[in-house]
């Protein structure tokens, strides 16, 4: 509903940057919502887990899979505590799911899970909302979604942020409206995101093992990263060798 040509879009830039860091096979995405974008990973050949903390995502994602006649081992987790037993060639983190890693300890747990599920040689992909930009050109409200699928229920979808930049946090709020035939149903979220800057991130993946490789401004091919303009902080690292 957000961006259908997201997936697509994600795809053509992962394909690249597998091929340029000669990834293996076996990926990780630790927040994987609904899978939309392990999906084309999937049926280009790669065995692709997912975990996500919400029951409700990795039902979407469920079905995802089964409409798409394909199979992947997704289930529910954590990612501050991720323990699969087995390392991965590529780490996915995407969709803003890393800022909702409020708090400096969570993160820096998170990082450290993710260290000790990735091969050496492997890869991390996190990719962030780039609040820099968002700071410099606030877009506190506004109408995210208005959809109508096709057995006619309307979605609406009303956005109201705001942040505390001296906390550096962004508090993202939702307020969602279904109407099915003569029914409403009215819903409300909020959730506080951490607000990163590519230095402070730069600075937190080096403390937890990671070497910095590249830095994108969306998970689009070629979208070079510009700190008041860009919509999103994509960083591709990989562990240090300490041997
Ligand atoms: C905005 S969605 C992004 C989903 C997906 N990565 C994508 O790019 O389409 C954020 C996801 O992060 C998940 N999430 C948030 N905190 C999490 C945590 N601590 N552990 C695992 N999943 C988490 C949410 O359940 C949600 O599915």
């Amino acid at each position: 509903m957000y961006d259908p040509e997201r997936a697509t879009r994600a795809d053509a830039f992962l394909r690249h940057l597998f091929l340029r860091h000669a990834v293996g096979r076996e990926v990780l995405d630790v927040a994987c919502g609904t899978f939309a974008i392990d999906l084309p990973l999937v049926k280009r050949g790669y065995r692709v887990a997912g975990r996500d903390q919400s029951e409700e995502m990795l039902r979407v994602a469920r079905r995802n899979l089964r409409t798409a006649g394909v199979t992947a081992d997704v289930s529910r987790a954590d990612m501050r505590s991720l323990r699969l037993g087995r390392r991965f060639d590529a780490l996915l983190c995407l969709g803003t799911a890393f800022n909702y890693l409020a708090s400096s300890a969570d993160a820096n747990k998170a990082l450290q899970t993710f260290r000790d599920q990735i091969r050496p040689k492997g890869v991390l992909v996190l990719d962030l909302t780039n609040f820099d930009a968002w700071i410099q050109h606030p877009k506190n409200v506004r109408a995210e979604v208005d959809y109508q699928s096709v057995d006619g229920t309307r979605i609406a979808i009303f956005a109201f942020n705001e942040q505390d930049v001296g906390r550096r946090i962004h508090y993202a709020r939702f307020l969602t409206v279904v109407q099915r035939r003569h029914r409403i149903d009215i819903g409300f979220d909020e959730a506080p995101l951490r607000i990163w800057k590519k230095a402070e991130l730069a600075q937190a993946l080096r403390a937890a093992g990671f070497r910095p490789l590249e830095w994108w401004g969306d998970l689009r091919l070629g979208a070079r990263y510009e700190r008041s303009r860009s919509p999103r902080i994509v960083s591709v690292s990989t562990p240090v060798d300490v041997r």
